[in-house]
């Protein structure tokens, strides 16, 4: 989704805030352009298509070698809401003097009655989007305040929606002007320079020491300083913070995309999930962000779990976990759902929500709902300092790292060992016996050392993916802990490869999917030796028995499944409620080499963003 970088100090501007864009790329955007003042003047340059179009396009300019000594400037990546993609509607905008310069991440809910009522006063607009009202009432804020802070403060008062914005001006030349609601912004703190961002990402190899942005709160700044106020113009304190990733998380390291990056490093992302966490003796777990809420937990009589895409599949699992082990109720919501519905939630209950990113919009959403009725609301996160860790009253760190690939799959499978040491804990204190703890402890610890032994498959699942590739619609199933796996796996394949693809739980089949069976449709069905394996055999025969074609994702020396499948991806056995972390491995693998074999954008599929932080 949209992103935003910006610089003030003593270096080059244009290189700083292109290598910013570029790390942004991988959020999903559709253009990009930048504003970067010098002499007191404005110069905006801004395009359709990707960061590296706008910077060869600006590098082509004469003029812009003299820009060499901008020491100033903002840079946007757009990912369209209001207006389509196009040069006209990527940022920055400006006023109707191009005098000011605004970049703008979310959406002005009331830029209608904004846009038609400066018009009437003979503002004259040049864009199809929302944002450009807003720089238009900044302008006509200006006239009465006499400056730009006062003039953005003025400004937002009036305007309803979320948005992280940046804003310059030829006229007072020595600042940026930055204002949160409902978008992230983190400030970078330099030496004799700052940096301004959407995403730690655009700046970590600037500096690690950063000020988190909160709600309503405005920052001006300058070389020297930064000044943090509220809207309402009171001053505000804020704490420097440290950045604990580096540049190479975020790099490639030798793979030819971030999916496969990411999907190879999961041996390590499963470690760093438990380390420190599981105590194998005592067959329990430690979770130090839970230790607040320990007895909240104990009591609780309902859980909610709420969430979005991949996150929301994890969840689910996360559901039948808890039930299973836990003995409470539980119910996954998707947080789009939730947030409207005015659900039941009542003091006493605990709301779980999982963001991989932290900033998803409707899963902030959902959090400050739940604890706006008494809920307690506690986070599993992976990105550190996020919006949702930082709302939540308590939580789980996933620590996979940086995820990049646009198709979630790391964060996945630490997602859901979070969730079974969230699990084990409340199952713990409910009467689970020690030794089962012990089991499910060692269970988890093996867990890496099993997805190394996948991962060395890999080979044998991208011959699969040469067999399917030109394959127009896929249905995956699952039943029980491996219902979500088979909606996960659908949804790897749909979003980096464009292939239809459809998860059902094995036996909903026959309900509706059974009439898409014939020879043309490959059907993967994730059938590890659990609880329902005799079950899902016979779903396997009602497939074969219309000549579909079958992927069986098994347990290791399974002959019977052998006999039936046609092609078969073996996986280790694990305890049932674990197994979910193992059979996702070869159908990330599937959709990565199917999407790669069609020639697919994969780290960046076509429409889709990483942090989905508008509605
Ligand atoms: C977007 C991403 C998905 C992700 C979902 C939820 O749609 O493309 O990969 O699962 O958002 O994101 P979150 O950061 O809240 O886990």
């Amino acid at each position: 989704m949209c992103g935003i970088v910006g610089y003030i100090g003593n270096k080059q501007t244009a290189p700083i805030l292109f290598e910013g864009l570029r790390r942004l790329e991988y959020r999903g955007y559709d253009s990009a352009g930048i504003a970067l003042l010098q002499n007191s003047r404005l110069v905006v340059r801004k395009k359709i298509g990707k960061v590296s179009q706008l910077e060869v396009s600006f590098g082509a300019e004469k003029e812009n070698i003299a820009l060499g000594t901008s020491v100033l400037g903002i840079g946007h990546t757009r990912w369209a809401t209001h207006g389509t993609p196009s040069d006209i509607n990527a940022h920055p905008h400006t006023d109707c003097n191009d005098e000011i310069a605004l970049i703008h991440n979310g959406i002005i809910e009331n830029y209608g009655a904004i846009r038609t009522k400066l018009e009437k006063e003979g503002h004259v607009f040049k864009s199809a989007t929302d944002t450009e009202a807003l720089v238009h009432l900044i302008e006509e804020m200006k006239k009465y305040s006499g400056d730009l802070e006062t003039a953005v403060r003025l400004a937002l008062r009036q305007v309803e929606g979320t948005y992280g914005i940046a804003v310059i001006s030829s006229a007072e030349p020595d600042k940026i002007i930055a204002a949160r609601k409902g978008s992230p912004l983190i400030i970078g703190v330099g030496d004799q320079e700052n940096f301004l961002a959407s995403d730690a990402s655009a700046i970590v190899d600037h500096t690690r020491k950063v000020v988190y942005l909160e709600d309503g709160e405005i920052a001006v700044l300058s070389k020297n300083s930064i000044d943090t106020k509220t809207i309402d113009n009171k001053m505000t304190t804020k704490q420097v913070e440290q950045i604990t990733f580096d540049l190479a998380q975020i790099e490639k390291g030798g793979f030819p995309h971030f999916m496969l990056k990411e999907i190879m490093e999961q041996p390590e992302t499963l470690r760093n999930a438990m380390r420190g966490r599981v105590l194998r003796e005592e067959g329990t777990v430690k979770l130090s962000g839970l230790s607040d809420v320990k007895s909240v937990l104990e009591h609780a009589q309902r859980i909610i779990i709420a969430a979005c895409g991949t996150s929301w599949h994890a969840g689910l699992v996360g559901e039948y976990m808890l039930e299973h082990y836990g003995k409470i109720p539980v119910e996954t919501e998707y947080a789009s759902e939730f947030r409207y519905r005015n659900p039941i939630v009542k003091p006493g209950d605990v709301v779980f929500l999982i963001s991989q990113s932290g900033e998803t919009a409707d899963t902030l959403a959902a959090l400050r709902e739940a604890k706006q009725k008494g809920a307690a609301v506690l986070g599993i996160c992976n990105v550190v300092g996020s919006t949702i860790a930082r709302e939540s009253q308590g939580g789980v760190y996933i620590h996979a790292g940086p995820e990049i690939g646009v198709a979630s799959t790391k964060a996945f499978t630490s997602q859901l060992v979070v969730l079974a040491l969230i699990t084990l804990m409340i199952a713990r204190q409910r009467g689970l016996p020690e030794e089962e703890g012990r089991k499910i402890c060692a269970q988890l610890l093996e867990l890496p050392g099993k997805v190394e032994t996948i991962l060395q498959g890999a080979e044998e699942i991208e011959k699969v993916a040469e067999e399917f590739k030109d394959n127009s619609n896929f249905l995956y199933l699952g039943r029980g802990y491996n219902f979500p796996v088979a909606l996960e796996g659908a949804l790897k394949l749909k979003e980096i490869s464009y292939i239809h693809a459809e998860g059902y739980p094995a036996a909903e089949m026959k309900h509706g999917p059974i009439a898409l069976i014939d020879n043309n449709m490959p059907v993967v069905v994730i059938a590890p030796r659990d609880r329902t394996y005799e079950k899902i055999i016979s779903n396997i025969e009602e497939v074969k028995a219309r000549r579909g074609r079958v992927i069986a994702i098994v347990n290791e020396r399974d002959s019977h499944i052998a006999s039936l499948a046609d092609y078969l991806i073996q996986v280790p056995k694990t305890v049932d409620v674990l197994s979910p972390v193992l059979t996702i491995i070869p159908l990330q693998l599937l959709a990565y080499y199917i999407a790669v074999k069609r020639g697919c954008n994969v780290d960046q599929p076509r429409n889709l963003a990483k942090s989905v932080t508008v509605e």
